[in-house]
């Protein structure tokens, strides 16, 4: 029988007796979990010394799994090293700034460069592969477990760093002024002399980009070397990674290329009171489907407290299925929570699984046993839905990366930046695409938010102007187009090339301490009053028209916001951000309506997205808070979990969730 939904757990038989396995197993299947993720961090007790291995523990567990109808996701052991190699091999320990190797008996350790590494981890990801690739209830693969793009500073990736510079420029000549190294007398005569970045504050800014450039390389190229192994003995099982989000350091579209599918861990309460912001969920999970623009499964969930020296806050009663059915309506399309039973040794005593330390099914497995029922219950109408978005945020790694580098102003942070817009479109009831700067058919989206788009290459630039002129909605703001891909300033007036589509002329601009904000009055498209924060583009409208001022005298003749008709499109441009979250709902109404595009009218907490395939649209309702909340719901739509239809408004309990077929 085809499974239409993988609902299960991330398990560690190793880490009990093997007289509880049985137990485990049809504790499981009761719950209705099929699936596990198993061996991630059992290299030691799969090669305990180096080249000899020992599977049969690991075949007697996915036995046992079998009989109960579960299946596994193998992952490879790599984040974690066996002490053996670290005694044998010292050179697979990554070294600090300080040239110090460090101390093993930590995780995610090893240098990415080492040769023996990769070595080691190419023998145990082959012997694994080649012993798995026919056991029945193996269906895919983890390549090691969240790739983290952690520096190192060995001779090693010194050398690989200098000949992946000399690969990507050629000649020194273009690497020197790529960087712009006349400045401080930098220039570089001979690639061994090129430094490897300490400190982000003070090397230059070319530099550090293409070192986190190449960190971010030494991951994928590392998986790569897994997955092609993997591939080779295993042609029908899946390969995926579990991300880690919003995750700053690895470029994810690099990552995902690689896979079949993307994972991720969701973390949603990690050790916070209440009141964290689902938001941030949201956004994590439009991310990771945007990396191959396809459905994702959550790897790790949510199962309770979390902490490695304190835990956390607990879930609320309805909270675990509530954050289970927010990922489903992102587009998750297997649920995997972490872990099945909090471990009673090592570091993470208190990441809480499903069970307690005494491995009894209570509230909180009996809470996932009921999600599990009801994924199982409305799987036919979820296949092959996906989120069909007409508005897009364009996620750019380079331009995150560039504002750690060289903020400009003091508190630019690049994914927060993008938080507050996608905030308010989530609060409008928008379903949002995240895709990387090098997507095509942009034409797609009737709206493109380009938020902190700092590192603008021309090519860049000219797709968004030929998108804005043929009629698409184009939303920029600060730092937009400053930097080249080296780094360098563009040698423009900003905006640059997208001054005719923005219609707008940037000469000065300025920081804004936190101590200071100045007022800004908005016009009767972009209505209140609101205090402009952290950065102030004096703007010039050229063609555009103004949608706020400034209110303070020496910035009477500028544009705080503005609109600006170009073609057959418009172009956006926010020369602040502001204090208040009313200003960005005013701006995206504003921009809504511009593109002709309908916001929902929602009360705050409730959260809506469309799951759609040809045959089928799903609206998911979900009820991030604590209230209880009545949203008006299209008449005759059929709710799938409860099996009723509501008559225009359906009522949600704290934590509640629906899902209407439309
Ligand atoms: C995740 C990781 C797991 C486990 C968990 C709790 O990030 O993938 O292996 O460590 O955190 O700390
Ligand atoms: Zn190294």
């Amino acid at each position: 029988m085809e499974v239409l939904m993988f609902v299960g757990v991330d398990y560690y038989p190793e880490h009990w007796s093997l007289e509880r396995w049985e137990t485990d197993a049809r504790l499981m299947k009761e719950a209705g979990f099929n699936v596990v993720r198993i061996l991630e961090f059992a290299w030691a007790k799969m090669e305990p010394q180096e080249g000899s291995f020992d599977f049969g523990w690991a075949d007697m567990a996915l036995g046992v799994l079998a009989q109960n109808g579960i299946s596994a996701i193998i992952g490879t052991p790599t984040c974690s090293m066996p002490a053996w190699a670290k005694q044998k091999y010292p050179e697979t320990l990554a070294m600090d700034k300080n040239g110090r190797r460090i101390e093993w008996g930590v995780r995610a350790n090893y240098c990415s460069s080492s040769g023996t590494y990769r070595l080691l981890s190419s023998r145990i990801t082959e012997a694994m592969a080649q012993h798995f690739k026919d056991t029945a209830n193996v269906i895919g693969w983890q390549t090691h477990n969240e790739f983290d793009a952690h520096q190192c500073y060995c001779e090693s990736c010194r050398s690989e760093f200098h000949a992946w510079l000399r690969k990507k420029y050629s000649t020194l000549d273009e690497l020197n002024r790529a960087w712009g190294t006349h400045f401080w007398c930098h220039c570089i005569s001979d690639w061994s002399q090129i430094p490897l970045p300490v400190d982000f504050k003070t090397h230059n800014p070319g530099l550090c980009l293409d070192w986190k450039r190449f960190v971010s390389h030494l991951d994928v190229r590392f998986q790569a070397e897994q997955i092609e192994i993997i591939r080779r003995a295993c042609p029908n099982h899946f390969v995926t990674h579990n991300c880690m989000g919003l995750f700053k350091e690895l470029n994810y579209f690099d990552l995902a290329q690689d896979l079949d599918f993307v994972s991720w861990d969701n973390y949603p309460i990690d050790g916070v009171a209440p009141g964290t912001h689902p938001v941030w969920s949201s956004m994590a999970a439009d991310l990771m489907r945007g990396l191959k623009n396809k459905n994702f499964w959550i790897m790790e969930q949510s199962a309770g407290p979390h902490g490695w020296g304190t835990y956390g806050r607990n879930l609320r009663p309805g909270e675990l299925r509530k954050i289970a059915y927010h990922q489903l309506a992102h587009g998750a399309d297997g649920m995997i929570w972490f872990r099945w039973r909090s471990c009673t040794a090592g570091r993470e005593q208190y990441w809480h699984g499903l069970l307690g330390h005494d491995g009894k099914p209570l509230r909180r497995y009996q809470e996932a046993a009921k999600t599990a029922s009801e994924f199982h219950r409305i799987s036919s109408k979820l296949k092959g839905t996906v989120t069909l978005s007409s508005v897009a945020i364009i996620y750019d790694y380079e331009s995150l990366w560039a504002a750690q580098i060289q903020p400009g102003y003091a508190c630019n942070d690049y994914v927060s930046k993008i938080a507050r817009y996608y905030a308010a479109l989530k609060r409008a009831g928008i379903d949002v695409d995240m895709i990387p700067p090098s997507a095509d058919k942009l034409e797609k989206y009737k709206v493109i938010l380009a938020p902190g788009l700092y590192v603008m290459p021309d090519a860049l630039a000219r797709k968004l102007d030929g998108y804005v002129r043929n009629g698409g909605v184009l939303i920029c703001d600060g730092r937009t187009g400053v930097k080249d891909s080296s780094s360098l300033c563009h040698e423009r007036t900003l905006p640059g090339l997208l001054s005719d589509a923005l219609g707008i002329s940037i000469e000065e601009y300025e920081a804004v301490s936190d101590k200071f904000s100045y007022p800004v009055s908005g016009t009767e498209s972009l209505p209140g009053n609101y205090a402009a924060i952290s950065y102030c583009d004096w703007v010039k409208p050229v063609t555009a028209e103004k949608l706020a001022s400034y209110q303070d005298w020496h910035l009477q003749d500028y544009a705080a916001a503005t609109r600006n008709r170009c073609g057959k499109g418009w172009g956006f441009y926010l020369g602040c951000e502001t204090r208040e979250d009313s200003y960005y709902d005013a701006f995206i109404a504003c921009v809504l309506n511009t593109a002709g595009l309908k916001a929902l009218d929602l009360p705050s907490g409730v959260e809506v997205s469309i799951r759609a395939s040809e045959s089928c649209r799903l609206m998911f309702l979900i009820n991030h808070s604590e209230e209880t909340l009545k949203i008006a719901v299209p008449v005759g739509a059929r709710e799938l979990v409860s099996g009723l239809i509501p008559k225009g408004q359906i009522e949600l309990s704290r934590y509640e969730v629906a899902v209407l077929e439309l």
